[in-house]
This record gives C-alpha cells, structure tokens and sequence, in this order.
C-alpha cells in the first residue's frame, strides 16, 4: 500500500481518509504482533524524535516516548514550558526552529489552539499536534478509532457512540468525531448547556448526513448506546473558577448506573479521570480506558513509522 502520510504534518482529525485511518489501524495490528515477545522493533535506528510539551502530559508525552523507544530511536526534549527558554520569553517559532534543527519529527502540546499549525508553518521536519488548547488532539483520537474497533470485535460501522461531558473544551472529542464520521456511526453528545459541542461541528456533522443526537441526560443516552466515551470537566479551560465549580462532577458514572441501564456498554475515557468515572466501574468487562491507554503506544509507533516513511 502506498503510504500518504510519509513526511505529513498530522495536524487535525479532518486531515484523514477512510483508507489512511484503515492504514493506521491495520499497521497498529501489525506491529502489535511482531512486538509480542520482544523488546522493541528496530525500524527507526538513528532518528530523533523531538517532544515538546508546553501543557502537562503523562500518557500523550509517555507513549510517544516509549512508541519511539520501541521502534529504536531516541527522544528529546521538555515536558513542561518551565523549563525550555519559553519561559525566558522565546517564541515558539524560534523554538520550533531550533528544534527542527535536531529532530526528524517533532511532537509538541500547546495551550493555543492553532498552534501546531503555526509550529507547521515554520519546521521542515513533520509536526504532530498532541493537543493545541482546546482545539483538536488527532493522535488520541486514532487510538480511540483503534480502541474502539478493536473493544468492538471489529465492526464499527452500524454502532451508537455517546459522547459525554465537556464537549465544548475537549480536543480529544472535537477530532474524535472527525474519524468516527468515516463510519455509519450515530453520535449522541451528553453535555451540559454551557458545554455542549460547538455548534459549527455539529451543524456541519448533519449537512454531511450524520446523525447526531444532543441531549444533558446521561442515562437515556446509556440505554442507547454501544459505546460511552467519557470525559472530564477542562478545568484549566475556564476563565472563571466559580463556573468550573458549578460544572464540575456534571456527569458521574458509576457501576451502578451501569448495571441498571446498560450491562453490556463499552466505557472508553481518553484519562486522566477527575470523577466522572467511579473506580468500582474499573473491573467491569466493558471498562476499556486502560486498554486505551496502553493501544496508545502501539498507535503511535504505526504513526511514527508512517511519517518517518520506514513501514
Ligand atoms: C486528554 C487531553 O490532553 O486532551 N488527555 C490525553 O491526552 N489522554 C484529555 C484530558 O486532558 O481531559
């Protein structure tokens, strides 16, 4: 298969088509298999990969890292802004500059959205957006695609997905839904008024025939899905903390509710949890947010071999 995405900026959920998300998918079990039993695949020897975080990270920086690591090439880079010369008043322009000089790709995180794009518009090497403020996130939402096949036997297409809690800030459901629009999946958006998804995504998922449901009730949406992927509440998003307070624990999912309304539901949550998520639900079959987690890594190993252009 030819492979489009070799030297490409991964910028945006809208950025891919059904055969590339395939590609992705398909790779990710590829190497998943030739993994088993080994400690890393040998396929990006002498590259560099630059990670760049100015917002705070565990699985996003982690995975990445541990993906690059596994496929046999090195990681640099700073995990928080405080300690790269941002802090001394660089731009990111000069930083993306200086970075390009030393890595062949370049992961970054950044409180602004656009600012990937921006990143983009200044380094040859490829960028990939781990998140820009509360814009988009593609690589979360590649795994949650995978995820969400794999949880699913296979068969996405014909499936109902509850989206549920900060719709409004969350970057990783404003790509999510650019993926998923790939499949005959129905969405339905679980939010409060104040933080419901931006009108502009879903009027533009309905002129392009998707059907989308909005609704503030967490359990008529559970009774109706295959699929709830839970989020949190951006804290760090709002202008004002008394809002924040007001919004906060919106929508709970307990083991409880579960088992009332939908026994067999797959739970999916890009982590980290706050509380919209009790721990007691953890053991339950459907429980797939640390399964999501760990499909990370393989994701962004295919991801990196792609744009690195050695698969
Ligand atoms: C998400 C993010 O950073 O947008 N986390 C992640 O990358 N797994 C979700 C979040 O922070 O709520």
């Amino acid at each position: 298969m030819t492979n489009n995405l070799e030297g490409r900026d991964i910028l945006h959920g809208a950025q891919f088509t059904r055969s590339e998300l395939e590609q992705i998918m398909a790779l990710t079990d590829d190497i998943r298999r030739r993994l088993e039993g080994e400690r890393s695949l040998e396929l990006l020897r002498g590259y560099v990969m630059g990670a760049l975080f100015f917002e705070p990270s565990t699985r996003t920086r982690l995975s990445f890292e541990a993906a690059m690591h596994r496929m046999g090439g090195a990681v640099i880079g700073f995990a928080s802004a405080g300690v790269s010369s941002s802090a001394k008043g660089e731009s990111l322009a000069d930083t993306i500059r200086t970075v390009d000089q030393y890595a062949d790709v370049i992961v970054m995180r950044h409180p602004e959205i656009g600012s990937a794009a921006a990143a983009a518009e200044v380094a040859e090497a490829p960028i990939i957006n781990g998140g820009d403020g509360a814009g988009q996130h593609p690589t979360q939402a590649l795994l949650d695609l995978y995820t969400l096949r794999a949880e699913l036997g296979g068969r996405i297409d014909g499936r109902t997905l509850a989206l549920v809690g900060d719709l409004r800030h969350g970057r990783t459901v404003h790509a999510g839904v650019e993926l998923y629009k790939h499949y005959d999946v129905e969405l339905i958006f679980v939010a409060p008024e104040a933080l419901r998804m931006p009108e502009e995504i879903t009027r533009r998922l309905r002129q392009e025939g998707r059907t989308v449901t909005e609704t503030t009730d967490l359990e008529v949406a559970l009774r109706g899905a295959d699929v709830v992927y839970m989020t949190r509440i951006q804290k760090e998003r709002f202008a004002d903390p008394a809002e924040y307070a007001r919004l906060s624990g919106s929508y709970v999912l307990s083991r409880e509710l579960i088992e009332r309304t939908n026994p067999e539901v797959t739970v999916l949550h890009p982590l980290p949890r706050v509380d919209e998520i009790d721990t007691d639900v953890d053991p339950l079959p459907g429980a797939a947010y640390f399964r999501q987690a760990q499909n990370g890594m393989y994701v962004r190993m295919a991801l990196l071999g792609l744009v690195l252009g050695v698969v």
